[in-house]
């Protein structure tokens, strides 16, 4: 079985963040969202995988490499005619899959759930697909699936305005070679896009075997700023004390913290995890509440700050609480100066969004 993750699109749901980098980029505790798809897949027995990324991106290449570092082989797939829809993703790598079976991942999903369950139920129950389904309140914004009162599936409504059931179909799919012939027969949908959904429809009404599972602890990027902290918090949820930086006596560490090296906690910071911060920050005078991750390279006097995501190089100097907040690369929060006209001076890019 190889793996195929899809890392493509324009995550304009995400911006301003999406302006500068690829949504799959966006760092989840400190790490690329894009590195759980990958640790979720090395887990497994796969060992080849495909990323499919924008036409000419170099970003994705440049930051994930070879896969070495996870024991995989990455091949780059560029989505050619661009990105044309989910199920586009597939059919652009016919010729890379071959006769294999595959794992097909979107990025910007998250799992904790093992998936080398999944594979060994797929192969047991000799299926052509199978489906990750999770229950979710809003699964108007998902793949649903409709079942029969015996609980089979009859079809995938994508994003559907009145969903029948309230299980989100994920992005994370097994199929046999069934899927070749699928992802070639079916037509754009209304938004355009070549759709998942449609290939499982697909693969049901042809009497293909079409199984699923439950999944637990699964998250996904729906685009809204609030719902990247969930993914962010979901995730610093599972973490482990590990302190490399340099505590000075005084401050207080509180639960499970992550502090990399060259850090410096002044003596009166309160750290009170789950947190992690990353590589060379300084932090003064600051209380960290939980579920807040800080990149590297920041400094931050004065503040409170919870359940937030501050991303690497930010500054952020005032005696303010900041909370539920998304602090992209190298951006500045000060207190205001006692330079006339008084007010708040703010330097603003396009979406940005700013509550005073
Ligand atoms: O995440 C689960 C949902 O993913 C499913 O419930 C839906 O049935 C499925 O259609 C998909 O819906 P989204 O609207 O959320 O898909 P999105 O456009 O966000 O793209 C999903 C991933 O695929 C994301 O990582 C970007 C990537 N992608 C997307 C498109 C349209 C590509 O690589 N190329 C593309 O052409």
């Amino acid at each position: 079985m190889k793996a195929l993750i899809a890392a493509g699109g324009h995550g304009t749901r995400l911006r301003p963040l999406t302006y500068t980098i690829n949504k799959h980029l966006v760092p989840l505790a400190n790490k690329p969202m894009i590195y759980y798809a990958l640790e979720k897949v090395a887990e497994t027995k796969i060992k080849e995988v495909a990323i499919n990324i924008n036409q000419g991106d170099k970003e994705i290449k440049q930051i994930v490499g070879s896969g070495k570092k996870w024991g995989l082989n990455i091949t780059y797939l560029e989505q050619a005619g661009g990105a044309l829809g989910v199920a586009h993703v597939v059919k652009n790598a016919l010729d890379w899959i071959g006769k294999d079976d595959l794992l097909f991942y979107l990025g910007d999903n998250i799992v904790l759930a093992p998936l080398q369950k999944l594979i060994d139920k797929f192969k047991k129950k000799q299926l052509d697909c199978l489906l990750g389904l999770t229950k979710v309140s809003d699964p108007e914004r998902f793949g649903v699936p409709v079942f029969d009162k015996q609980g089979r599936l009859l079809k995938i409504e994508e994003k559907p305005q009145k969903p029948k059931s309230d299980y989100a179909v994920t992005g994370i799919y097994i199929y046999s070679n069934a899927v070749r012939e699928a992802v070639q027969k079916i037509q754009p949908g209304p938004r355009g896009e070549l759709e998942i959904s449609d290939v499982h429809t697909y693969l049901i009404e042809t009497n293909k075997k079409v199984g699923y599972e439950e999944l637990t602890g699964w998250w996904k990027d729906t685009g809204k700023p609030d719902v990247l902290l969930e993914g962010n918090s979901l995730i610093l949820a599972n973490i482990e004390l590990d302190i490399k930086g340099k505590v000075k006596k005084g401050a207080i560490i509180e639960g499970k913290v992550i502090i990399e090296k060259g850090t410096q906690i002044a003596k009166n910071c309160l750290i009170r995890g789950p947190v992690v911060i990353g590589k060379n920050c300084k932090l003064e005078n600051t209380t960290i509440e939980p579920y807040t991750s800080i990149g590297d390279n920041c400094d931050i006097q004065g503040a409170e700050i919870s359940h937030s995501i501050i991303c690497d190089e930010a500054k952020i100097n005032c005696n303010k609480r900041i909370v539920d907040s998304l602090i992209g690369p190298a951006a500045q929060v000060s207190s205001q100066k006692a330079t006339k006209p008084s007010g708040h001076k703010l330097i603003l890019g396009n979406n940005t969004l700013v509550e005073l």
